[in-house]
């Protein structure tokens, strides 16, 4: 694997690549979704471009960013053996060099949910993933679930601003117990991190009434709200459903053909997780969360 540290390097680099390339844009602390997001961009695509860059502008809280894990020579040798052909490594002067005054904002999926709870954190997402599109020019690049709302800002972004790279979507790696993987999981605690799984219990909760015909939106968030009291997620940012194209809480009744966007957004101690799923939950694959938001 080769490490550019600098864009010049990486433009230099990726002029010589005469192949398709995929791209996993990535914060660092390397665990096994980001793995899995290499393993879909390994299938897909002849060269493999990875980056670490943990971006102090999408943070909104200073503690949230110092306690993120950085382990750059363990990121670095992860992606190795991962199959990574290229890593992009910039410090933060290199991405955000003195008078850098450009940012890219999207306007109406940015201001609700995340959005709405962390003001700025889309705008400074949309921004670096520009910057990191730009240099990278991948043929396709890779984004989890997990983190539903960036993949409708980015894919809104992609296309509103012509930027010639197919967004895949992969679902959500989970550990045995239903628990998204997240970077942030290792700073729960022990009694936290048992009651974490009641957050993916919601979700399973929702998809297991929807197979059940329940349509009625008020009734099956009812059971979300109910199945996270009940596993004593109490701190809730949100807790909805919502429609996948507008992000809006949805009213009535689901039609057969309709698919609609579970998400929620818990405190456990110190820690803030964030989780989601489609309704039909067949709908929770690589395929139908890439067509979602075209
Ligand atoms: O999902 C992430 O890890 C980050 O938001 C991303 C896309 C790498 C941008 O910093």
């Amino acid at each position: 694997m080769i490490i550019a540290h600098t864009i010049p390097e990486l433009l230099r680099l990726r002029k010589a690549i005469d192949a398709i390339v995929g791209f996993v844009p990535t914060m660092g602390g390397i665990h096994a979704g980001h793995l899995g997001l290499i393993q879909e961009a390994r299938k897909d695509n002849e060269t493999v471009l990875a980056s670490v860059f943990l971006n102090p502008k999408q943070f909104t809280e200073a503690k949230d960013f110092q306690q993120y894990q950085r382990d750059l020579t363990r990121d670095c040798q992860l992606l190795r053996e991962a199959g990574v052909d290229l890593a992009f490594v910039p410090e933060i002067a290199e991405m955000y060099p003195e008078n850098f005054q450009t940012y890219v904002e999207v306007e109406q999926l940015s201001k609700c949910w995340e959005g709405a709870a962390r003001p700025g954190h889309f705008r400074a997402v949309a921004t670096v993933v520009t910057i990191l599109l730009n240099i990278a020019q991948p043929d396709r690049a890779y984004f989890g679930q997990k983190d539903i709302q960036q993949v409708a800002v980015i894919r809104r972004m992609v296309r509103d601003l012509r930027i010639p790279t197919e967004i895949i979507v992969v679902p959500t790696y989970r550990a045995k117990d239903g628990l998204a993987l997240s970077t942030r999981n290792h700073l729960l605690s022990t009694e936290d991190r048992k009651r974490a799984n009641s957050i993916y219990g919601a979700l399973s909760a929702v998809m297991a009434a929807y197979e059940n015909e329940v349509r009625d939106v008020d009734d099956l968030r009812h059971i979300l709200r109910e199945t996270l009291a009940r596993g004593k997620i109490t701190r809730i940012d949100y807790a909805d459903i919502v429609d996948v194209q507008t992000l809006k809480p949805l009213q009535g009744a689901l039609t057969d053909e309709a698919v609609a966007l579970v998400l929620v957004a818990a405190h456990l101690g110190q820690t803030r997780l964030i989780d989601n799923c489609l309704i039909p939950a067949h709908k929770n694959n690589r395929a139908d969360l890439t067509r979602l938001f075209e």
